[in-house]
């Protein structure tokens, strides 16, 4: 199938937080009756065992222009067209969807659920009552920083943070925001590998963070609680 326009259809995908269990029955559809599905490696092995008879095509940020152009060149050739993205498509994704969207015409977003709604449901907090901050993107981060210096300091709102694997980790992260000026007795939570194998918490003040030697997988989301949370268990 091609657009009356003949810029090729393609349909996005956000797979969920991991546990391919929390793929959406949508994606899930639509995915069954793909015929090439690309995504990064770590996206595809979620999706990979849901497949019908779709090709894969795996990228790495080294090659993602390319194997888009191949799959829009499939489109073009009435093949559907699958793009996976992580968690949700509306959260952090969105250098890939602007590649997807330089080059076809999007003609469906399925949403997923994202890992920062899975923190939410581990911390008992609400989105309502919380400022979410990315750090995991290409450009500056200078501004991001002092923004999140700034909301600590005002305190109303839980933030919820993604690092920037590998070079902004949370030990970085949390002694560069006490040279800032935030108190090291300030709590918070590291959440890694949310509803996958080997899911951890970690939960201390800004000081203990700074002072962590852990290494910290690429799957990681930091908390800091404004006031008192209700934590709860793990993935079954
Ligand atoms: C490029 S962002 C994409 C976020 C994704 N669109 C989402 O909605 O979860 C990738 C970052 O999300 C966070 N992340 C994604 N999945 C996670 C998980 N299962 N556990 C912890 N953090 C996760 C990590 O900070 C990771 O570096």
């Amino acid at each position: 199938m091609s657009s009356d326009s003949g810029i090729p259809p393609v349909t996005v995908v956000a797979v969920g937080p991991g546990d391919s269990r929390l793929l959406t029955l949508r994606g899930r559809q639509v995915l069954e009756e793909a015929d090439v599905v690309a995504g990064f490696k770590t996206v595809l092995d979620v999706v990979a065992p849901l497949l019908g008879n779709a090709e894969l095509c795996p990228m790495s940020y080294r090659d993602q222009e390319e194997v888009l152009e191949y799959g829009v060149g499939e489109a073009r050739k009435g093949r559907s067209f699958v793009v996976c993205c992580w968690g949700d498509l509306n959260v952090s994704a969105r250098e890939l969807l602007a590649r997807v969207r330089k080059r076809a015409d999007i003609v469906e977003l399925v949403p997923g659920i994202s890992s920062i709604q899975v923190a939410c449901a581990r911390t008992g907090i609400f989105m309502e009552d919380s400022l979410f901050i990315t750090l995991h993107k290409r450009q500056e981060i200078d501004d991001d920083l002092t923004e999140l210096a700034y909301y600590l300091k005002e305190d109303r709102r839980h933030i919820i943070l993604l690092p920037r694997p590998y070079d902004l980790m949370p030990a970085g992260i949390a002694a560069h925001l006490v040279e800032l000026g935030i108190s090291g007795d300030r709590p918070m939570l590291v959440y890694q590998r949310l509803t996958l194998e080997g899911e951890k918490r970690w939960e201390g003040t800004l000081k203990q963070c700074a002072e962590s030697k852990e290494e910290f997988s690429d799957l990681t989301i930091m908390i800091f609680p404004h006031g008192e949370i209700e934590v709860s268990g793990q993935r079954e």
